[in-house]
């Protein structure tokens, strides 16, 4: 006898019910529930008999999103995302299916994607955040090197024409040059490109300190509340901006409560957990100090919430807002490692909560450099060395007008080249971080090979991660663009003299 190898049978049911997706079988004459299975029953529980539209998706009638009757006519598998009230996304496919007596039926499967459309859009979020952020500090990047030289001559132009009938008038181009300045300063820190004087500081002192200058800030009508965990830990930030944080998003509760209300200020220790990892992509896990800042006002509806961080997207009046405030927070609190969210709904008020990385250990606090007592340097050779042949003179100009003896280079190779050849001392080098070929970090490593006691001032306008991924943040100092010459000057004294 042949042993015929037989095929496994399996009960329809129990693969049906094996399914993680939701399965039903509905009559489409009726729209009513012929068959749940298992994962279904666990959702929607025994809803069997009932319309399908009334028990699964909360509705009177037959559901706006609903392909069945095109299913019905067409023959064709239909599908449809929906998104419920609940913010709940599901995807529901529609296709065909014959009963044992001949009858057509509709077998619906449903997919909950909510976590998948979740993870999607703050992807697609942190893309865009990251191609404004490259555009705006591109576009900061070239101002500040214009500024350089708009603002600088300004002052120089203003100091020999103190008491010119023109004075008046260039004094207006000087306040719009510092306009600009600060405007380009926000763009910078939105795309994380600013310089940080980071050090460990504890968060709650920080909050303190700046406790009466809020209360100034936002008037009578607005009362401040202040929960500071003393159990918060000390973290790494640059405090001048992490003060900018602060004002900003209180400024901001300001103005969703013209009718008065409370704002309050939390710290605490946050723990990143598994949850939040998965709903933000990119974020590390970790112990982190939360800062929050919640209002009791106007709250935002969900388009607000989504553009909120874009530079220049701002609500108020115009000439009220530039909506760079919430952008500059941004940039401040990514830059710092850290992460931000809102919570918020129209009426109900918003919470802005900023994690930044905790400090296990307390950091000594890394001093560039003490600043000497002043003393005039003259006859002493500086080599600047810039690839923007406005900013390099601009800068040749002042120090030549300091009694310096200036070099010049375009870039890191003629610099290079320059030093090697050039007979007498030169105990400073002023370098631009980004230029092509060499830049100034890679400039500065070559030159401390062959001349050891070289001070290195690096200006830009653009980066600090360069320095530090270059590994001469130690022995640099740096000048953030637009540079104004009364610094310049004063800075290259004191590097010099010490
Ligand atoms: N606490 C808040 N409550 C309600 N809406 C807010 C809150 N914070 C920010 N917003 C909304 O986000 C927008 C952008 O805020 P952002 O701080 O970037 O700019 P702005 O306040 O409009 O202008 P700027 O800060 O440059 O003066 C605001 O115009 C407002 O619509
Ligand atoms: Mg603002």
């Amino acid at each position: 006898m042949s042993m015929e190898k037989r095929r496994p049978q399996y009960d329809p049911k129990s693969l049906l019910n094996s399914q993680p997706v939701i399965i039903t079988v509905v009559d489409p004459a009726t729209y009513r529930v012929q068959f749940q299975n298992e994962t279904g029953l666990k959702k929607f529980g025994d809803i069997s008999d009932a319309p399908c539209y009334e028990k699964i998706a909360g509705c009177a009638a037959p559901c706006t999103f609903c392909r069945m009757p095109e299913t019905m006519q067409t023959g064709e598998i239909t599908c449809n995302e929906v998104l419920l009230p609940n913010n709940q996304c599901l995807l529901v496919q529609w296709s065909k299916a014959v009963t044992v007596d001949g009858r057509i039926h509709i077998v619906e499967t449903i997919t909950d994607i909510t976590e998948r459309k979740r993870t999607e859009k703050a992807l697609q979020q942190a893309q865009k955040m990251e191609a404004i952020g490259r555009l705006a500090g591109g576009i900061a990047h070239d101002f500040n090197n214009l500024l350089t030289i708009i603002n600088g001559y300004s002052q120089l132009v203003a100091e020999e024409l103190a008491h010119h009938p023109c004075r008046k008038d260039l004094d207006m181009i000087r306040q719009a040059g510092s306009r600009a300045a600060a405007l380009t300063k926000k763009l910078l820190a939105f795309s994380r490109h600013q310089v940080l004087d980071q050090k460990p500081l504890e968060l709650n002192a920080l909050i303190r300190d700046m406790e009466e200058i809020l209360r100034c800030l936002i008037g009578e009508q607005i009362k401040i509340v202040t929960l500071l965990n003393p159990e918060a830990g000390e973290v790494l930030a640059d405090p001048v901006q992490l003060e900018q944080v602060i004002l900003n998003l209180v400024i901001n509760a300001r103005d969703a409560m013209p009718q008065g209300g409370v704002v309050t200020i939390e710290t605490s220790n946050v723990d990143l957990s598994d949850d939040y990892l998965h709903r933000h992509p990119g974020a590390k896990p970790g112990r982190y100090v939360a800062l929050s800042v919640r209002d009791t006002g106007c709250g935002m509806d969900a388009e607000t919430q989504a553009r909120l961080f874009e530079p220049c997207f701002s609500t108020k009046e115009v000439g009220k807002g530039t909506g760079l405030g919430l952008a500059t927070v941004y940039g401040i609190v990514k830059q710092s490692g850290g992460y931000i969210e809102v919570a918020s709904e129209v009426g109900r008020g918003s919470t802005f909560k900023v994690l930044l990385p905790r400090i296990e250990a307390k950091i000594q606090d890394a001093q560039t450099f003490t600043v000497p007592e002043r003393r005039a340097e003259h006859h002493k050779t500086v080599l600047v060395v810039e690839d923007e042949s406005g900013v390099r003179s601009f800068i040749a100009t002042i120090l030549r007008t300091q009694g310096y003896h200036v070099l010049e280079a375009s870039d890191g190779v003629e610099a290079l080249k320059l030093m090697q050849t050039h007979a007498g001392a030169c105990r400073l080098v002023i370098a631009d971080v980004i230029m092509p070929r060499m830049n100034g970090p890679a400039l500065a490593q070559h030159l401390a090979a062959f001349i050891p006691d070289l001070k290195v001032l690096l200006i830009s306008g653009y980066t600090g991660d360069t320095i530090s991924a270059n590994g001469v943040g130690e022995r640099c100092v740096f000048l953030p663009k637009p540079i104004m010459p009364r610094t310049l000057a004063d800075k290259v004294q004191e590097m010099l003299s010490n």
